[in-house]
């Protein structure tokens, strides 16, 4: 049997790739990897061991004792990231942790340890995987490509809403304030900046649904 496609998927923070990423993994029965929560996770251990977030040497000391692994629930079709045989997502939505990861995934040695553990979860078996990155650094022979875009006012609605399901409360000027720094962070560093990569389909989210993104990217599955 042939080995699956994988599948990157980059953008802007709220630009809907969780939820379009998770849904099309589930159709096409491939992992979904979700690489944000991995740089939270690092973020998170990083805050809770009390680590300076720019300081590249206890960085690279923490994130090389982080054992990653993904949990596929076979039930609900649920993937969990574990660090050291923990299941850290709760935590990974902190509002300290939001605000501190663009910091850490700004840091070369944290970035070249996650693309190694992301390019092996892509090795098993095909995956949709989504990020900043993927389909510039981490997987560029990636057979599909996506850059999902949307404007900044319907990227703040999607993550308000996404955190007040989470029961959350962030006012609009802290979450306006998260976004466009984050974006800008990651636009602007060094190493696997976000970027659209060569020849990724771009799908402008402003004005569709989920059902709709999904739609145009089976298109792009389909005439492949
Ligand atoms: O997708 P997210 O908002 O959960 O990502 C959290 C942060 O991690 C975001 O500021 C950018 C960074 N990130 C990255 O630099 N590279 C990736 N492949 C994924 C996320």
């Amino acid at each position: 049997m042939s080995r699956k496609p994988n599948i990157a998927i980059d953008g802007p923070a709220g630009s809907g790739k969780s939820t379009v990423a998770r849904e099309l993994a589930d159709r096409l029965n491939l992992l979904y990897v979700d690489t944000g929560a991995m740089y939270r996770a690092v973020t998170y251990f990083a805050i809770k061991s009390g680590i300076d977030v720019e300081n590249e040497a206890e960085l690279d000391a923490l994130v090389k004792d982080i054992r990653f692994s993904l949990v596929r629930f076979t039930k609900s079709g649920t993937v969990v990231l574990w660090c050291n045989g923990e299941d850290v997502s709760p935590f990974l939505r902190e509002k300290e942790v939001s605000s501190q990861v663009a910091k850490v995934a700004a840091a070369a040695t944290v970035r070249k340890r996650l693309a190694w553990y992301q390019r092996r979860f892509a090795r098993t078996d095909g995956v949709v995987m989504e990020g900043r990155d993927i389909g510039t650094v981490v997987l560029p022979d990636a057979e599909y490509k996506f850059f999902l875009t949307a404007s900044l006012d319907v990227r703040l609605k999607r993550r308000e809403k996404e955190l007040r399901a989470a029961g959350k409360s962030w006012t609009r000027k802290e979450l306006c304030y998260e976004l466009t720094y984050r974006d800008e962070m990651d636009r602007k560093r060094e190493i696997g900046p976000l970027k659209k990569a060569p020849g990724a389909v771009v799908i402008d989210c402003t004005n569709l649904t989920v059902e709709q993104v999904i739609e145009k990217m089976m298109e792009s599955y389909g005439g492949g």
